[in-house]
C-alpha cells in the first residue's frame, strides 16, 4: 500500500500532464516518492504515461466517485443510505460479505478502483481506474434466503429504469441478471446472501457497468462486452449513475419487500432481450436443451417451451444463448 498513489492518481485524473516536480511540490515530497507511488498504481494495473520532459498523465481523463457529490444528488431521498467511497478495494462485494452483521442497512461501498472483482458462476469482473462503475448495497430483509430467489431479477429493473433516465433506451435484460446492449455486456449483478432460509436474511447486491473499457480490458474478457462510452453520444458521469441508480434500487427493493416479482415481473419481461426468441440453455453437465423463451414465474424461473414440453429453469444454474 502507498498512500501517495491516489491523492496523486486524483492530480492526474484531468489527463493532463503533470511534471514530476510540480507533484513532489504539491505533495510535499520527493521525485522519487511520486515515482513509487505511481509505480504501486501500476502495479494495480492502472496505466500511468510517463514521458521525459513533460511528466505524468493518464491515457485518458477519468472522473472519480465523490461521496458528497452523490449525497447532495440524490437529496433528501438518500437518508436511508449509508455511503461509503473507498479509493482501492479488491471487491467491493468481498469487502461487504466480510462483516456482514457489523453493517448497517442499506450501506453502499462504491470503489474507484476494484482490483478482484467476482462475477457471477466463479467468472471474474476486469475493472480499471474509471473503466467500470463497481459498487454493492447491502439490504435487509425480514423474509428467509428462500424467498429471494427473483431478487436479481427486481435489481434488473431498477438498472433499466436508471439506464432509461439517463436515455440509454436500447439496452435490454438477459436471464437471468445481464445487461445488454446490442446483446453485447454492459452490466452485470452478483448477489450474495447470508442468513436463514427462513428469515431474516441479508443481500449483498453487487453491481458491475461498464464505463470506458479499455482494449486491454476488452481482450481479457471472454464474451463480447461495450460501454456507456461507446453507446451514449454524450460522456456519462459515474456519480449521476450511481445516484440515479441508489435511489432507483431503493424503489424496487422496497417493492421486492412487499410484493416479491409480482408487479416487476411485466416490466422484467418488457426488456427481455430473449423474450419469445428461441435459445439455447447450457446445463451445467455440458447439454444443451433448444425451445422458445415464454416468460418468467414470480420467482424468476424462466419457462421455455422445449420439444419436450414448458420447461423451467431457476435462476444461477444455466445460461442463457441465443441461436
Ligand atoms: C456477473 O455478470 O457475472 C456479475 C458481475 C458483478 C460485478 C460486480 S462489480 C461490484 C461487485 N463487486 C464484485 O466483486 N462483484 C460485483
Amino acid at each position: 500500500m502507498n498512500t501517495l498513489t491516489f491523492p496523486i492518481l486524483k492530480l492526474l485524473s484531468d489527463g493532463k500532464f503533470h511534471s514530476g516536480e510540480a507533484i513532489a511540490t504539491q505533495f510535499n515530497v520527493s521525485r522519487t516518492s511520486v515515482w513509487n507511488a505511481l509505480q504501486y498504481a501500476e502495479k494495480l494495473g492502472v496505466e500511468v504515461f510517463s514521458v521525459r520532459g513533460r511528466g505524468y498523465k493518464l491515457p485518458q481523463p477519468v472522473t472519480l466517485l465523490d461521496e458528497q457529490l452523490i449525497l447532495r444528488t440524490i437529496g433528501e431521498q438518500g437518508n436511508w443510505l449509508s455511503l461509503e467511497i473507498h479509493d482501492h478495494l479488491a471487491s467491493t462485494n468481498s469487502h461487504l460479505m466480510q462483516n456482514v452483521s457489523a453493517q448497517r442497512h442499506a450501506t453502499c461501498v462504491a470503489a474507484n478502483l476494484q482490483t478482484q472483482g467476482r462475477g457471477r458462476r466463479g467468472r471474474s469482473w476486469q475493472a480499471g481506474l474509471g473503466s467500470s462503475l463497481t459498487f454493492s448495497l447491502l439490504w435487509r430483509f425480514q423474509c428467509g434466503a428462500a424467498a429471494l430467489s427473483g431478487l436479481s431479477l427486481a435489481i434488473g429493473v431498477a438498472l433499466m429504469r436508471a439506464l432509461h433516465i439517463l436515455g440509454i433506451q436500447q439496452a435490454q435484460l438477459k436471464w437471468p441478471n445481464d445487461i445488454l446492449i446490442d446483446r453485447e455486456k454492459l452490466a452485470g449483478i452478483l448477489i450474495e446472501v447470508q442468513g436463514d432460509m427462513d428469515g431474516p436474511s441479508t443481500a449483498v447486491i453487487g453491481i458491475g457497468i461498464n464505463l470506458h473499457l479499455p482494449e486491454n480490458i476488452k481482450k481479457q474478457i471472454d464474451q463480447p462486452v461495450t460501454d456507456l462510452n461507446s453507446v451514449s453520444n454524450q460522456s456519462i458521469d459515474p456519480n449521476l449513475l450511481l445516484s440515479i441508480l441508489l435511489v432507483q434500487l431503493a424503489n424496487v427493493l422496497k417493492e421486492f419487500e412487499q410484493n416479491g416479482l409480482m408487479n416487476l415481473s411485466g416490466e422484467w419481461t418488457k426488456h427481455h432481450a430473449y423474450h419469445l426468441q428461441q435459445v439455447r440453455m447450457l446445463m451445467p453437465d455440458g447439454r444443451e436443451v433448444h425451445g422458445i423463451v415464454q416468460g418468467i414465474t414470480e420467482d424468476g424461473t424462466l419457462l421455455v417451451e422445449t420439444e419436450s414440453g414448458l420447461q423451467k429453469f431457476i435462476s444461477g444454474e444455466i445460461s442463457v444463448r441465443g441461436v
